[in-house]
């Protein structure tokens, strides 16, 4: 544009400053439908949005409001009786400048899932492979971009699975999924779906699955690799609290629509739609802070083996809701495992406690 236009040239610098940074990725009126034996199901109706890169858009709403089918359908994973009836999805791809994900090949998502944009999924339960070595899992996905170095695989796993906290990652590389807990589990995943530098990361409820520890630790590590990485973040969630907390923008759904979208911090504290303002009602953060009780666990020690080592450790109250004692549960593995790792011991003592406020 000219400067005859614009005026002043300083006029041009501020037009300049104003103008928002190109988004990472943008939603454009997508349209997902599902094929069923009673019909068309239509999940998500016109949903527009953006993720900024470097920064968190969170995705909010009901079970059922359509969170996870426009997560798929940004990686080209939507189920097979699921399509994409309109719209667009693009991504600013650092090699490629802006690419059209509706309709794209399978051949170019194969370059691009995994490299450019990485999920960590909702159900961490199924997500491993079990007759796979964790250390195995993280180096497929380099594997597959082109990295063909055993050494570098294994130095980049090592480098991995000590990133997302998992301690004596050269052990810890050796075992199966079996043999990890829940939040370590969803540890490997996240390792996995980084793996790569991807420039868009989606988390599908990460953390729905986990404590409210280990939730908050796989939370804050989530943030500290985006501030590290400048990876934009998708963050899917039904916690609007943790939303709150961690999101720049928050987009609220319901029955596969927008209800509203802007700053969290707008959209939190002066929220335009009446559901929305229903959301937050019934969020026990944001709600009522009328009397409640308040369930706590306390004392916490889980782990794998004859002698676990606690996770958290808090001294007993001295009259427990529910008390549990050494909790014994063996895991009997497959036959075609190693011997080291066909049965298991879990032991889990908790204790819970009755709050008034
Ligand atoms: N494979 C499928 N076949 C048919 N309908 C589906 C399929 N997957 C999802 N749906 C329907 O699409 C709608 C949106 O589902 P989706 O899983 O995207 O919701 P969600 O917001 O992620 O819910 P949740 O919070 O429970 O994970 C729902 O009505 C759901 O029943
Ligand atoms: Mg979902």
């Amino acid at each position: 544009m000219s400067q005859t236009l614009l005026g002043t040239p300083d006029a041009h610098a501020t037009l300049v400053a104003a103008a928002p940074p190109t988004p990472l990725l943008s939603i454009h009126d997508l349209v997902v439908q599902y094929r069923t034996e009673r019909g068309l199901v239509d999940a998500v109706r016109g949903v527009s949005f953006d993720v900024a890169p470097g920064k968190v858009t969170a995705v909010v709403g009901e079970s059922g409001s359509g969170k996870s089918t426009v997560a798929q359908s940004v990686i080209g994973l939507l189920a097979a009786n699921g399509r994409i009836a309109g719209g667009s999805i693009t991504l600013n791809e650092r090699r490629e400048g802006p690419t059209e994900l509706v309709g794209l090949s399978e051949r170019r998502w194969r370059g691009l899932r995994g490299r450019c944009i990485g999920l960590i999924p909702q159900d961490p339960g199924n997500s491993l492979n079990p007759v796979a070595t964790i250390g195995a899992s993280v180096a497929e996905s380099l594997r597959i971009h082109g990295q063909k170095d055993r050494r570098a695989i294994r130095g980049r796993v090592l480098e991995l699975l000590d990133q997302v906290g998992i301690d004596d990652p050269v052990r810890r590389a050796k075992q199966y999924p079996h043999e990890f807990s829940g939040g370590m589990r969803q540890r490997v995943l996240i390792a996995t779906a980084i793996a790569n530098d991807p420039e868009l990361l989606i988390a599908d409820e990460p953390t729905s699955a986990l404590d409210v520890t280990v939730q908050r630790t796989v939370l804050d590590l989530l943030d500290r690799l985006r501030q590290e990485t400048g990876t934009g973040l998708l963050f899917i969630t039904h916690d609007l609290a943790v939303a709150a907390e961690r999101a720049d923008s928050v987009v609220v759904m319901r029955g596969g629509a927008v209800q509203e979208a802007g700053p969290s911090e707008r959209v939190l504290t002066r929220p335009e739609s009446e559901y929305t303002r229903q959301l937050m009602a019934d969020a026990p953060a944001f709600g009522n802070p009328g009397k409640r009780e308040r369930i706590v666990v306390v004392d916490v020690a889980e782990g794998v083996g004859s002698d676990p080592e606690p996770l958290i450790s808090v001294a007993a109250p001295a009259s427990p809701v529910l008390e549990v004692r050494e909790l014994r549960q063996e895991f009997r593995g497959r036959a075609e495992l190693p011997r080291s790792s066909r049965s298991m011991m879990c032991r889990l003592r908790f204790h819970v406690e009755r709050h008034t406020r």
